[in-house]
């Protein structure tokens, strides 16, 4: 099926092989990049990746890991394509929005994509290419309240094979508090990109905003783009981005990573898509703790988390 849809729309599947296979070739070692841990193999292809050119037009969805990045990918894509699914299923999510920071493959499919790119991105702000803030660009950074981000890294963590292990819940709070994961520290994640938009072309959305009103949120989107739809493809959007529709599309729901990469029987990519799923997992203890360190952390800041609704 997948090869007859790029057949059909252009795309060469020897493209998705190479990137499939990029992502295999990850291993879950780390390194640093100005004091944030990231993966090795990122570093190692540091300058490449920092030297990336941004175009006028490009859109970059920006977001620490496990936020709705994939959500809200699908819905630019789709605002851009203006609701044909068709279009917007020429190739899994992980192909046609190009992972900035993932290797040279990615960023050769980048550089060969015609205007408008979507471009995704985890880095935190300080670490984005200068060409970005260059350019024309418009960046649309999503956010997700800390408790059900950490869950759900959680459960990322166990079923993406480039992930160093978790452990058990109880380590993996720990790791997380400590900033011991993957791009790093999430309160300075947010923060920063927070900061930043004041200054720059960037719409800062809220997980749970888009999960109380999917649709104010899509519109929200399509004014930052510029774009003036009507009320049947914003529905068309709506229903195409739903939990529901994307955890059974097979461009949307990494369904097309070989389970070498993302062992789905572990734990599925679109695994719950809800508000406070967190109050399964924090233990009473943990809360006190991360709610401590919030207050701390957020004191005199007008970045407001809703973690239930
Ligand atoms: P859960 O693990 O809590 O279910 P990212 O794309 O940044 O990796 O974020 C993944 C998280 O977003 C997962 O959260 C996933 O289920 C959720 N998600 C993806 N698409 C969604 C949608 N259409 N509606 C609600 N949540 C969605």
């Amino acid at each position: 099926m997948l090869k007859a849809q790029l057949q059909e729309l252009r795309m060469d599947p020897k493209v998705i092989e190479k990137i499939v296979q990029e992502l295999g070739d990850f291993t879950p070692d780390m390194a640093e990049k100005e004091g944030v841990p990231i993966h090795k193999q990122i570093c190692d292809i540091w300058d490449t990746i920092f030297n990336f050119q941004a175009r006028d037009g490009d859109i970059v969805v920006a977001s620490y890991p496990k936020s709705g990045t994939t959500w809200m990918q699908e819905i630019l894509d789709l605002i851009i394509q203006e609701g044909d699914i068709k279009k917007s299923m020429r190739a899994p999510g992980f192909v046609k929005v190009p992972f900035l920071e993932m290797g040279h493959t990615s960023l050769e499919v980048a550089n060969a994509m015609p205007s408008p790119r979507i471009i995704k991105t985890h880095l935190p702000v300080q670490l984005m290419p200068p060409s970005f803030w260059e350019k024309d660009v418009k960046m649309v950074y999503v956010a997700r309240n800390p408790k059900d981000c950490m869950v759900s890294y959680y459960y990322f963590c166990k079923m993406d094979v480039t992930m160093t292990d978790p452990g058990t819940w109880d380590n993996f709070f720990s790791m997380f508090m400590g900033g011991n994961v993957p791009w790093g520290n999430w309160f300075d994640h947010v923060i920063g990109w927070w900061k930043a938009k004041d200054q720059h072309n960037i719409l800062y959305v809220f997980y749970e905003d888009m999960i109380e009103d999917a649709r104010r949120e899509i519109q929200k989107v399509m004014r930052f783009l510029g774009k003036d739809l009507s009320e049947d493809i914003v529905q068309k959007i709506l229903h195409h981005t739903s939990f529901k529709s994307m955890k059974k599309n097979p461009m949307f729901n990494y369904s097309a990573l070989s389970d070498t990469v993302f062992d789905q029987s572990v734990s599925t990519f679109m695994r719950k898509g809800t508000v406070g799923d967190w109050k399964n997992h924090f233990l009473e203890s943990q809360n006190i703790i991360f709610d401590k360190e919030y207050e701390k952390r957020m004191k005199g800041s007008d970045l407001v988390f809703r973690t239930e609704l």
